[in-house]
C-alpha cells in the first residue's frame, strides 16, 4: 500500500508523518527549532532550521516505518499560520523568519486599524488584524529595516517556503494566504484593496489560485538528495495548520465543528458562506476545498494556563491525579473564578495586555478547588469565543474535541455542560500531518476527493459527553460573573 509524507511545521518543532492510504500511521519523526527572542515581545525563526528539521524528522521517520523511499506517493503540508519568510529572487532569506506569535508590530496593527476602520477591513478581508499577521510584518520590516525590504522579491508563508524548498517553485493557496490579512477569503484572490492602501507590491506575494489538494509541482532532484527521497514525487499545496487538523479531524463541511484543546484553544466551524462577525471578535478564514470557509474563535491561553497552574504554582505533573482530585469539587468551585488571560487574549477581546486572575477566594478553597476553576476558566472563556461564532447562525451537529486537554474526562463534561452540546472525540492522533498527509493522497488519486479520504480515514471514538442539565444551569450564571470580572478590570489590565 502506497504511503505519503505529510509534514507538520509547527511552532516549536516539525514533524514528519509516514501514513499509508488507510490512514494507519506507519513511521514519525519529529525535530524541535528553537524560537528566538533577540528582543522581548519578538518571535523569530531560522527558515533553515525548518528545513534541517524536514531531513532529520524523516530520516527518523524512514527508519521506524522501515519502508523503501519507492513507497512514498505525494507529499503534503501543513504550516503554522501567519508567519513572513522574506527572500531575495533566488529564495535565499534576507532575515529570520517573523512568525505569528510576534508581538512586535502593534504600531502598525493600530495604524491599519486607523487607516481603514473596522468596516472596510471586515469588507475587504472579513478578518481583525492582529500582531505577527505576515501584512503587519511586512509593514514593520518596510519601516525598521528598508534595506532588507527594498531586496525583498518574495514574501512567503513558512509552509510554503519549505514547499519551494521541495520544488523550486513558489505558490500559496487560500487556507493560508488568508492569514496574512492581504488576502479577501470571501473571493478567494489577495485583496487588492488592501496591498494598494497599504502600498505593498503585488508581485512580493506568490500566486494563491490553488488548492490544499492540488499538485503543484514535482520533489526536485536537489531536493530528493537532500532528503533520501526519489525525485519527482507529486508535491501537493496542503493548508495552514487549522484548516489541516480539521481535515485530519474529517471536519470539512457545515455541521461538524471541532474544539482544539492545546496549547492555545481554537474553536472551529465550517460555514458555507463567508458570514463574518461585524465586530470582528473571529476569523472567517478559507478552508481546505475552495468555496468552502470556517469561523474560528481562537484563546491564547488553554492547556497553557492549565501547564501553567500545575508547573508554577502546585509543581507537580500528575496531571490525571489533580483532575480527578477537581473532578470530587462541586461545578462553579464555590464562587471561584480564573480569567485565564495569562498571555492575554485574542477572542473575543483582542487585548494583548489581558491578564489572569483567581477571584472569590475564601478558606473554603484549595488546591483542587483552584484546578477545577483554572479549567472552568478556560471553559468561560471558550463558551464566549463560541457566543460570538453562534451569532452568525452556523450549523453545529456534532462537535468535536481535540487535542492533549481532551484526554480528560472533566475538562470534556465541563465544556458539554458549558456549550450545552454533546461533545465528541476522534480516534486520531497527529491530526495537522494526517490532514496534509490527506491532501497528498487526493493530490496523488488515491482517492477523489478530501471527503471521501476522510470517510475512508477519519474514526469517531464510541458515545459521546452529554451535557448534564443542572451543571449547565450552573455554568450559565457563572459565565456572567465571568464575563463582569474581565468588564470591571480590563481598564486595570496594563504593560
Ligand atoms: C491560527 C493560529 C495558529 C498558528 C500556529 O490563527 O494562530 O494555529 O497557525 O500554529
Amino acid at each position: 500500500m502506497a504511503v505519503y509524507l505529510g509534514i507538520d511545521l509547527g511552532t516549536t518543532g516539525l514533524k514528519s508523518l509516514l501514513v499509508r492510504e488507510d490512514g494507519a500511521i506507519c513511521g514519525s519523526g519529529y525535530r524541535e527549532y528553537p524560537i528566538s527572542i533577540p528582543v522581548s515581545g519578538y518571535a523569530e525563526q531560522n527558515p533553515e532550521d525548518w528545513w534541517l528539521a524536514l531531513r532529520d524528522s524523516l530520516a527518523k521517520a524512514m527508519r521506524r516505518a522501515e519502508i523503501d523511499n519507492t513507497e512514498i506517493a505525494g507529499i503534503g503540508l501543513s504550516g503554522q499560520m501567519h508567519g513572513t519568510v522574506l527572500t531575495d529572487e533566488r529564495g535565499v532569506p534576507l532575515r529570520p523568519a517573523i512568525i505569528w506569535c510576534d508581538q512586535r508590530s502593534a504600531d502598525q496593527v493600530a495604524a491599519i486599524r486607523e487607516q481603514i476602520g473596522l468596516q472596510r477591513l471586515g469588507e475587504w478581508t472579513q478578518n481583525p488584524v492582529g500582531v505577527g499577521f505576515q501584512i503587519c510584518s511586512l509593514l514593520w520590516v518596510r519601516e525598521n529595516q528598508p534595506e532588507i525590504y527594498r531586496k525583498t522579491r518574495h514574501a512567503l508563508l513558512p509552509k510554503d517556503y519549505i514547499r519551494f524548498r521541495l520544488t523550486g517553485e513558489y505558490g500559496t493557496e487560500p487556507s493560508d494566504a488568508c492569514s496574512t490579512l492581504m488576502f479577501n477569503c470571501a473571493k478567494q484572490t489577495w485583496s487588492e484593496e488592501m496591498l494598494s492602501a497599504f502600498h505593498i507590491d503585488p508581485a512580493l506575494l506568490p500566486d494563491a489560485n490553488h488548492s490544499a489538494a492540488e499538485i503543484h509541482a514535482p520533489l526536485t532532484r536537489e531536493a530528493a538528495e537532500i532528503l533520501g527521497l526519489r525525485p519527482g514525487i507529486p508535491v501537493v499545496f496542503g493548508g495552514g495548520d487549522q484548516p489541516m487538523q480539521a481535515v485530519g479531524n474529517g471536519i470539512l463541511r457545515p455541521g461538524d465543528a471541532s474544539i482544539t484543546l492545546g496549547t492555545g484553544g481554537q474553536i472551529f466551524v465550517p460555514v458555507d458562506t463567508p458570514a463574518y462577525d461585524p465586530q470582528l471578535r473571529t476569523h472567517t478564514f478559507c478552508h481546505a476545498q475552495r468555496d468552502s470557509w470556517y469561523v474560528m474563535g481562537a484563546i491564547l491561553n488553554c492547556c497553557l494556563a492549565q501547564n501553567w497552574f500545575f508547573d508554577k504554582v502546585l509543581h507537580t505533573h500528575a496531571f490525571a491525579e489533580r483532575h480527578e482530585a477537581a473532578a470530587q469539587i462541586a461545578p462553579g468551585c464555590g464562587g471561584l473564578y480564573f480569567l485565564p488571560y495569562l498571555t492575554g487574549e485574542r477572542t473575543p477581546h483582542l487585548n494583548p495586555k489581558a491578564k489572569g486572575m483567581f477571584f472569590g477566594l475564601t478558606l473554603e478553597h484549595d488546591s483542587a478547588a483552584m484546578t477545577r476553576a483554572v479549567l472552568e476558566g478556560v471553559g468561560y472563556a471558550l463558551a464566549d469565543a463560541m457566543e460570538c461564532i453562534r451569532a452568525l447562525n452556523p450549523r453545529i451537529h456534532r462537535l468535536i474535541v481535540s487535542g492533549g486537554g481532551a484526554r480528560s474526562p472533566l475538562w470534556r463534561q465541563i465544556l458539554a455542560d458549558m456549550l450545552e452540546q454533546p461533545i465528541y472525540a476522534t480516534t486520531m492522533t497527529e491530526e495537522a500531518g494526517i490532514g496534509a498527509a490527506i491532501c497528498a493522497m487526493v493530490g496523488a488519486g488515491a482517492y477523489e476527493s478530501l471527503e471521501q479520504a476522510c470517510g475512508a480515514i477519519v474514526r469517531c471514538e464510541d458515545g459521546c459527553t452529554e451535557p448534564i442539565p443542572a451543571n449547565a444551569e450552573i455554568y450559565r450564571e457563572g459565565q456572567n460573573t465571568f464575563r463582569a470580572l474581565y468588564k470591571v478590570n480590563h481598564s486595570l489590565f496594563q504593560g
